[in-house]
């Protein structure tokens, strides 16, 4: 086995980040919705703003740091060899077989990652912040009389907010699951920790050649 570093800081810093506001906008976010009672409603409501503009400022410096670091390539949805994932994933994994394709710190998503992924930065997470920020300043914009916002009606976006949190909600128990299916359960935790992950020497020599070509 081998130790291949796979995320830098910046990256472990941003996930967590994300991951734990996420968290806590769904159950501040559910409280205002009337389906949970944690912190009381002022104070739901109160959390919730907060932790979004923390949501957003976070966002700003991932979006540089994708930018600059040319990241933002890893998340080019491609069709190479997604039958072969797509069959690992719904039996090959249960039957011991080898992941159909390997990391390493230039290529470290597979190509279900990659779609799944680009789907959740470019849909997901934008339907959830634009109907959020929305929703935040729709008295404000409705009394400087601004048509384009009045025009969606605030339950609308309400319902909007909701559906994109529910889906959410939804990524985040598959993908949990998904982390465990690494080299061992935790390796792929582990990985996002420490930043190191362990592969096998062979499979490492086998793709820094394909990276090669
Ligand atoms: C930048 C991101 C976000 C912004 C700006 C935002 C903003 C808002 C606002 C303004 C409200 C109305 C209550 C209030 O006045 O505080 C709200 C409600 C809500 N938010 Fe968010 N939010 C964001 C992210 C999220 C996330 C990530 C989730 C869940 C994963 C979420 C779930 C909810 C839910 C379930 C409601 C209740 C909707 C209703 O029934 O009216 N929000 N959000």
């Amino acid at each position: 086995m081998k130790k291949v570093f796979i995320y830098p800081k910046f990256e472990r810093f941003w996930h967590w980040t994300q991951a734990t506001l996420i968290m806590f906008l769904a159950l501040t976010g559910f409280e205002v919705h009337g389906s949970i009672s944690v912190f009381g409603f002022e104070q739901a409501v109160r959390f919730h703003r907060i932790s979004s503009y923390a949501l957003l400022l976070l966002i700003a410096f991932a979006i540089f740091w994708h930018i600059t670091t040319g990241e933002w390539r890893n998340y080019i949805p491609t069709t190479k060899k997604i039958k072969d994932q797509i069959k690992y994933y719904t039996t090959g994994i249960f039957k011991g077989e080898k992941h159909p394709t390997d990391k390493n710190e230039l290529s470290k998503l597979n190509p279900l990652q990659k779609i799944v992924y680009f789907g959740f930065k470019v849909v997901l997470i934008p339907l959830v912040v634009v109907t959020g920020i929305l929703y935040m300043n729709y008295k404000s914009i409705d009394e400087n009389n601004i048509i384009v916002i009045s025009e969606i009606p605030l339950d609308i976006l309400a319902i909007l907010h909701t559906f994109g949190a529910f889906l959410l909600i939804s990524f985040l128990i598959v993908h949990v699951y998904m982390t465990t299916t690494g080299e061992t359960p935790t390796s792929n935790i582990k990985a996002m920790i420490t930043g190191y992950e362990e592969i096998e020497e062979e499979i490492d020599k086998q793709n820094k050649s394909e990276n090669e070509k």
